[in-house]
């Protein structure tokens, strides 16, 4: 599977099968978080086999069923902690999704207290993303237009238009999708437009799908 195949193929799954992840397919994932890790200097980490992330009312509220893995986003506070995490958590996801696996980013509806033992002193967390093989595949967003996230003067290059198209395909909390690409001698950019909860993780998460369609580097304002 490709990375634009992931970027088709993924959706949220709140819901997951009694079914463990086998250990090669943790070793590779492991991998690839230790890699980003290294990227952004955050310390992410993934939690195997432990349903208590997610043991809560609100959990259960949210519709989470049988979620016994998730990654956690976290690291050392600094300035664009949240943008960070957005990018390098959904380059995650996304490589999740091509070892055959589903997610759900998850700021509110897990179990807060039992996650932050598991978060040394010293460290923020972000918040979680469940994973594991879902019941479902999940189904796709309601999503804005590509004329209601853009601001632009003049033509657009194919490039940028496919970015946007991929930033779309995203995952925002409550599927808010408040960002605005811009684009001025032809190097694009994003910034959150409007007002919202969690617009700069998701913010990050826009910037790694376009960056991805785009073949090119996306500037955060
Ligand atoms: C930053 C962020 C936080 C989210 N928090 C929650 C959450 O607390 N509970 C939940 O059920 N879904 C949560 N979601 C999932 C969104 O509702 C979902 O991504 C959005 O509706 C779009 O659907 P899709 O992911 O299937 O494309 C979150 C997504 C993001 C990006």
């Amino acid at each position: 599977m490709t990375i634009m195949e992931a970027i088709d193929a993924r959706h949220s799954v709140r819901a997951y099968k009694d079914m463990p992840i086998p250990q090669e397919v943790r070793d590779q994932l492991d991998a690839f978080v230790s890699a980003c890790n290294e990227e952004s200097g955050l310390s992410t980490t993934v939690r195997y086999d432990d349903p208590d992330g997610f043991d809560s009312r609100l959990a259960h509220y949210g519709s989470f069923s049988n979620v016994k893995n998730y990654i956690i986003l976290k690291g050392s506070k600094r300035a664009d902690f949240d943008f960070e995490c957005g990018y390098f958590g959904e380059k995650i996801v996304l490589y999740a999704q091509q070892l055959g696996l589903n997610t759900c980013w998850t700021a509110l509806t897990f179990n807060k207290k039992k996650v932050k033992e598991l978060v040394p002193g010293g460290e923020k967390l972000c918040m979680v993303i469940a994973l594991g093989y879902g019941e479902t595949q999940g189904t796709p967003h309601k999503s804005k237009s590509l004329y209601d996230v853009i601001d632009v003067k003049g033509g657009m290059p194919e490039w940028f238009v496919a970015g946007v198209e991929s930033a779309l395909k995203a995952p925002t909390a409550v599927n808010q999708q408040k960002f605005c690409f811009m684009l001025e001698n032809d190097e694009p950019s994003v910034k959150v437009r409007g007002i919202g909860t969690f617009t700069k993780v998701d913010l990050g998460i826009a910037a790694y799908h376009f960056e991805a369609a785009a073949g090119k580097k996306v500037n955060a304002r």
